[in-house]
């Protein structure tokens, strides 16, 4: 699609599932892609693989908990590419449990990880969005930022937050033409539920996950938002399998 065609799009949690789905799929449609997560070796692969099908892509080291490293990857789009057009905020964790658990440090992730590093994303690239009266920022919430699970009251807590941040990014920032959009899955095969350290808990959710579909629906979802002309904006979708209840 045209509106896809050398739009520069910095991708956060491209090293795994949505994110790394995500780059494909809109390499595959001809935008300059900035990947960004922790693990350097998943990323270059990743790159190799988009160069090798005529994709364009460059990559960096980033920790989305870190404001500092969220600027530098912004200057460096801006460097490399002269613009950044779409920023998807896509990096999450979900070690989920329940609260009497106190598991103080995996809720102190989630907030840097979930909240903070949307947060930091979207100040990154709201500076040269604005200049130049153009932009779309992307946020990946969950089912989870809509309902409220047990051992998801933390999980949720962030998800939830990412709703509303973007929302209120809507209403501050339509005026200066930048779009936004809240991407809300449902279950989805990736690695997100390595990350749950309860063993009865993990065991649960595997059996829940057996339902889940791969992660290209979602990257056709955030393909479709950003393929819109400039004066339309999908500001929510919500992707289940369809067989998920809730
Ligand atoms: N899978 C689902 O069922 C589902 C449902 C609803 C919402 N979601 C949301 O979808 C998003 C993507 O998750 P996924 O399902 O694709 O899981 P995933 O395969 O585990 O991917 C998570 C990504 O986030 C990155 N990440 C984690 N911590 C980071 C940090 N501090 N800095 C930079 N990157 C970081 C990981 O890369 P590194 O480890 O290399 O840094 C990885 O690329 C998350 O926001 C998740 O909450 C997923």
């Amino acid at each position: 699609m045209p509106n896809i065609q050398d739009k520069v799009v910095i991708i956060t949690g491209a090293s795994s599932g949505i994110g790394e789905a995500t780059a494909k799929e809109l390499a595959s449609k001809g935008a300059k892609l900035v990947l960004a997560a922790r693990r350097k070796d998943r990323l270059q692969k990743l790159q190799e693989e988009i160069q090798n099908n005529g994709g364009r892509a460059i990559y960096k080291v980033t920790d989305v908990a870190s404001n500092e490293q969220m600027e530098e990857l912004a200057d460096y789009a801006l460097k490399e590419f002269g613009k950044i057009d779409v920023m998807v905020n896509n990096a999450g964790v979900m070690p989920l449990s329940p609260v009497y658990e106190k598991k103080i440090k995996e809720w102190d992730t989630m907030i840097d990880v979930n909240i903070k590093g949307v947060l930091y994303g979207i100040a990154a690239v709201l500076p040269s969005m604005r200049e130049r009266k153009e932009g779309h920022i992307i946020n990946v919430s969950s089912i989870a930022g809509h309902l409220v699970f047990p051992a998801s009251s933390v999980y949720s807590g962030t998800k939830f937050a990412v709703r509303a941040i973007t929302e209120g990014l809507r209403i501050e920032e339509f005026i200066n033409n930048i779009r936004t959009t809240i991407i809300s899955p449902g279950a989805i095969a990736t690695e997100l539920i390595e990350a749950i350290s309860g063993s009865e808990l993990r065991s649960a959710i595997d059996e829940a996950m057996k339902i889940a579909i791969e992660p290209a629906s979602i990257a056709r979802a955030i393909a479709f938002a950003i393929e819109q002309p400039s004066d339309v904006a999908i500001n929510e979708m919500i992707i289940r399998p369809t067989v998920q209840v809730l």
